[in-house]
C-alpha cells in the first residue's frame, strides 16, 4: 500500500515525502509544480527510486488522480496541495475557491471511488480567523477573516459531510484536519528547505536580509497589545509537524474525524524571531518599524493539548533558535532556493 502526497514538491509535503520514504514507506507524489520544485522532488526519487513515484497534474482532475490511486493501491492520502497566500486569497478569491476548495472535492471524489482509508488534511489557524480566546483551542469558534481561511475550512466540512455519508454506508473513510500555526525551519540533512516565490513568512524573509537579498527587515505595526507591540505567532519546526502527520496517520480508524491544532503552545513576537535571527547568524539587521497591515491578530498561538492527550504528541524542538539554525543552514547552502540548487 502506498501513500499519496499532494503537494509533495512544496515546502511541507516535500518534507513529509523525505520522513515516508525513511519510514520505509512507497510514496506517490501528485503536484502540478505550479508553486513547487522539480529539483525537490528529483531529491526524493533520488533517496528510494523504486518506492518514490512522481506524477505532474492537478489534485482536482478526478480521473487522473483515480487512475493513479488505483495504480499505487494508494491507501491513504495527505493533502498540502493548495495556493497559501492570504494577501492573494483577498485579491484573487476566486483562484483560492477553485484551487483549494473546487478542486479538492474531485481529489476527494477520487479517494472515495478508489477506497483510500485516511485521509490527512493540511488545514489552518487561519480557519479561527481573529481569535476570542489564546492559546486557541480546537474549540475556538472557526470565523476565517479571508478567502484562504474560507477554503481551508470549506473542505474540513467537506470531509466532515463525507465520512459521515461514508460510515452510513458502511465505508472506512476517515479524516484528521491538522491546523498548522507558523511552519518554520528545514530537514535536518539539509536537502530539503522553504523555496516560497514570493516568500511571505517572517524567519526566510530575515535570513533573506541576512543574505543581502533585502536591504532592511519591516516590522509591521509595534503597538499591538502584546508585551513588546509585536504580533505574537507560533513557530512549529517543519519535521515536527511532519512527524505530526505520520502519528495521526496511523491512528486513524474508519469514520474516525480528528482536529489537531499543530503548534508549540509558545507565542514568539516578531522582535523576538529577528532576535534569534541576529543571535544565530551572528549579524545585525536593519530593522524599520512600519503601519500595521490589515487582517493581521495581535496573537495567534495553539493550545496543542488535544494531540498531546489523545496522541502523546508534542513539539519535540520548543528553542526557537534551533528552527532558524536548520533554516540558515538551508539558506547558505542554497541562497537562491532550488534554482541552481544539485
Ligand atoms: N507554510 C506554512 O507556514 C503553512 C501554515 C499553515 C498551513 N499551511 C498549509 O500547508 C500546505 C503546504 O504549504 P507549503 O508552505 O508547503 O506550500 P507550498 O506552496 O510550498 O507547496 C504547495 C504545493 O502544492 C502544489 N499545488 C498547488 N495547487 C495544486 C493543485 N491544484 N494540484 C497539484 N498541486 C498543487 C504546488 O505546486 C506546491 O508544490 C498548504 O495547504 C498550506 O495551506 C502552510
Amino acid at each position: 500500500m502506498a501513500v499519496m502526497v499532494t503537494g509533495g514538491a512544496g515546502y511541507i509535503g516535500s518534507h513529509a515525502v523525505k520522513r515516508l520514504l525513511a519510514d520505509g514507506q512507497e510514496v506517490v507524489v501528485l503536484d502540478n509544480l505550479s508553486r513547487g520544485h522539480k529539483a525537490a522532488v528529483d531529491k526524493l526519487v533520488a533517496l528510494a527510486p523504486d518506492r518514490c513515484h512522481f506524477v505532474r497534474g492537478d489534485v482536482g482532475n478526478r480521473d487522473a488522480v483515480l487512475a493513479t490511486l488505483r495504480k499505487h493501491s494508494v491507501d491513504s492520502v495527505m493533502h498540502f496541495a493548495a495556493f497559501a497566500l492570504v494577501g492573494e486569497s483577498v485579491d484573487e478569491p476566486v483562484l483560492y475557491h477553485r484551487n483549494n476548495m473546487s478542486e479538492v472535492v474531485e481529489l476527494v471524489d477520487a479517494c472515495l471511488q478508489a477506497d483510500v482509508q485516511r485521509f490527512v488534511f493540511s488545514s489552518t489557524c487561519a480557519t479561527y480567523g481573529e481569535p476570542k480566546v489564546v492559546p486557541i483551542s480546537e474549540d475556538e469558534p472557526q470565523k476565517p477573516i479571508n478567502p484562504y481561511g474560507v477554503s481551508k475550512l470549506h473542505v474540513e466540512h467537506l470531509l466532515d459531510d463525507v465520512t459521515t455519508a461514508s460510515q452510513r454506508a458502511g465505508k472506512a473513510f476517515s479524516f484528521a484536519a491538522l491546523r498548522y500555526f507558523n511552519v518554520a525551519g528545514a530537514d535536518a540533512d539539509g536537502i530539503l528547505g522553504e523555496d516560497h516565490d514570493p516568500e511571505t513568512h517572517l524567519i526566510p524573509v530575515v535570513l533573506q536580509c541576512c543574505l543581502g537579498q533585502r536591504e532592511h527587515v519591516t516590522i509591521f505595526g509595534t503597538d499591538y497589545a502584546t508585551p513588546d507591540g509585536t504580533c505574537v505567532r507560533d513557530y512549529i519546526h517543519v519535521e515536527d509537524l511532519v512527524d505530526a502527520h505520520v502519528k495521526v496517520m496511523r491512528c486513524l480508524v474508519p469514520g474516525d474525524r480528528r482536529k489537531y491544532n499543530l503548534g508549540t503552545g509558545e507565542g514568539l513576537s516578531v522582535r523576538q524571531i529577528i532576535d534569534s535571527v541576529q543571535r544565530v547568524t551572528g549579524q545585525k539587521l536593519k530593522v524599520l518599524e512600519g503601519q500595521r497591515r490589515e487582517g493581521d491578530p495581535a496573537q495567534l498561538f495553539a493550545n496543542p493539548a488535544r494531540i498531546r492527550d489523545e496522541l502523546g504528541w508534542s513539539a519535540s524542538i520548543t528553542d526557537v533558535d534551533q528552527s532558524v539554525a536548520s533554516a540558515w543552514a538551508w539558506f547558505q547552502k542554497h541562497p537562491r532556493g532550488y534554482v541552481g540548487s544539485k
